[in-house]
């Protein structure tokens, strides 16, 4: 049996995309009956140990994806412990290679690079609408993603 897949989804601030992303990916793999460790972590530590984002609790309970998360920034041991470590946007993505550590084995990319090498944009400033656009793209880079790592899903 492959070893078990560990993914730790990146983003800034670790309020709005990425718990939004470690909510969905966890949903969508669940669905697929995978049972995958999923976690969330931002590259600064302005928010740690808050809640996320109203507009990423709402925008979740509104398309009835659980969400429960303490912001929290990337550590050391992220680098070993996890398998995958997806990056929202670029910035976060050269921000996780400045700390990455010499003995780091997960493989560190942008989330868009398994589907279409898009970002996801922040969407802390603007209004609700851009949290949408946030789902949507969780949606579709978490199924990009377990195609990639695991396969086709067979169910609809
Ligand atoms: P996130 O959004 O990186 O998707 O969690 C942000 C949250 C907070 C800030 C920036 C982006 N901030 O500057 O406080």
């Amino acid at each position: 049996m492959a070893a078990p897949l560990k993914v730790l989804v990146v983003c800034l601030g670790n309020i709005c995309r990425s718990p939004m992303g470690e909510a969905v990916l966890k949903d969508v793999a669940a669905k697929r009956g995978l049972d995958i460790e999923v976690d969330s972590a931002g590259t600064a530590a302005y928010h740690a140990g808050e809640d996320p984002d109203e507009r990423t609790v709402a925008t979740c309970k509104k398309h009835k994806v659980p969400i429960s998360h303490s912001a929290r920034k990337v550590t050391q041991a992220d680098f070993t412990h996890f398998t995958h470590i997806l990056a929202a946007d670029e910035s976060n993505l050269r921000g996780l290679q400045s700390v990455k550590p010499k003995n780091a084995t997960a493989e560190i990319r942008l989330w868009g690079s398994y589907l279409d090498n898009k970002p996801v944009p922040d969407p802390y400033y603007g209004g609700i609408r851009g949290f949408e656009d946030v789902y949507d793209q969780c949606i579709a880079l978490s199924n990009a993603f377990l195609d990639d790592v695991v396969g086709t899903s067979t169910t609809a």
